[in-house]
């Protein structure tokens, strides 16, 4: 693994393909050091996604095609017979990364669509199948970005949880890239957001990603959402998801299925953004979905602070699970679901 440090510049780039090596933008970091870690070791980069290096759903999904064509570049110069054989460990390793999020997992599939169908060497077929997811998402967010904005129409505010924009995805964002096109219409004007415990992805990576865009935010206490959506100051809650059930369930950061229970007595509306690739027809309904549950330590501390006493432990779930029936809106790319079923999620599907 090699590190380098880059300026900013306003279209973040949250993960590269360049010269023959993957770049993440090191997330653990940022805002306060911006280093991208460059990786050519499929383990390597299964380690990334399991600290956090990368994350948000989509972003993971590019960054495990990525990490495939790593793969098979490596078994099929050990053994240019036996590579798709040897690369199963690797594929297995990278998808227990990190179980909530579907798009790890649909990436993984996607790549391995293409393996019977590769003679000689992998990578050219490989890299063009991987480059092309990275930029199916890119497509996705603006397009569901432009579809989620004229939902929420011309309004004041609206509220934000953990980080669901370019650094989580391809590029642009699924809620923030709602959120991009809603400012860019001049259709909202403040964002707030949470500061998402423990990670702080709210406090830490959404602030300053619309900072860059010059998108005004104001950081919240994960416990002042009640009383901001009380105020008045919010029309909607723009989530992201790392899974969608079947039935309209969704899993997202832990706390925001609270969020929706809190935005239904207040009358405010609740609207998840993501691609299609996010919804997993396989899952009935959010109970079968699995939760990660990440060390205690992260929740014992902050950053790299300890807080709670010597021997205090800790549960820390990463995701919860929001009920459809508690949803206005879910927008994909392929369009807008609104007060989601099954019938409806299944006929996003149904040319
Ligand atoms: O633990 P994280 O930071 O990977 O969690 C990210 C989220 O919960 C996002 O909201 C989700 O992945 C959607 S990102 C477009």
């Amino acid at each position: 693994m090699i590190q380098s440090t880059n300026t900013f510049d306003s279209s973040v780039k949250a993960v590269e393909w360049s010269n023959g090596r993957l770049r993440l933008l090191d997330q653990r970091v940022l805002p306060a050091v911006v280093r991208y870690l460059e990786f050519d070791d499929v383990n390597q980069v299964a380690d990334a996604i399991r600290s956090m290096v990368v994350r948000g759903a989509p972003a993971i999904g590019i960054t495990a095609a990525y990490a495939v064509v790593l793969a098979a570049m490596a078994a099929h110069k050990k053994d240019p017979h036996l590579w798709q054989e040897i690369i199963q460990p690797d594929l297995e390793r990278l998808i227990k990364a990190r179980p909530t999020a579907v798009n790890l997992a649909w990436a993984i599939g996607e790549m391995q669509k293409l393996f019977s169908g590769c003679d000689g060497d992998p990578e050219p077929a490989l890299l063009a199948r991987a480059k092309e997811i990275h930029e199916q998402d890119i497509r996705a967010n603006r397009t569901l970005g432009d579809l989620g904005s004229e939902v929420i129409g011309k309004t004041q505010g609206v509220l934000t949880h953990c980080n669901a924009g370019a650094l989580a995805t391809g590029g642009y964002g699924t809620a923030l890239g709602v959120i991009r096109s809603s400012w860019s219409k001049g259709y909202i004007k403040q964002v707030y957001v949470n500061e998402t415990r423990p990670w702080l992805q709210g406090a830490r990576l959404t602030t300053w990603e619309l900072m860059q865009d010059q998108i005004p935010v104001t950081l919240i206490t994960d416990n002042a959402a009640s009383l901001l959506m009380k105020s008045g100051r919010v029309q909607w809650v723009v989530v992201g998801a790392d899974r969608i059930a079947a039935n309209g369930d969704v899993a997202n950061k832990i706390g925001t299925c609270q969020l929706a229970i809190t935005a239904k007595h207040h009358r405010v509306r609740f609207m998840v953004a993501a691609p299609t690739s996010t919804i997993d027809l396989h899952m009935p309904s959010g109970d079968e979905i699995p939760i990660e549950e990440r060390p205690e330590n992260e929740v014992l501390g902050c950053l790299e602070n300890k807080i709670a006493p010597e021997n205090c432990t800790a549960w820390n779930p990463a995701f919860d699970v929001t009920p459809g029936a508690l949803i206005d809106a879910i927008v994909t790319e392929s369009g807008v679901i609104n007060r989601p079923d099954e019938k409806k999620i299944r006929a996003l599907f149904t040319p």
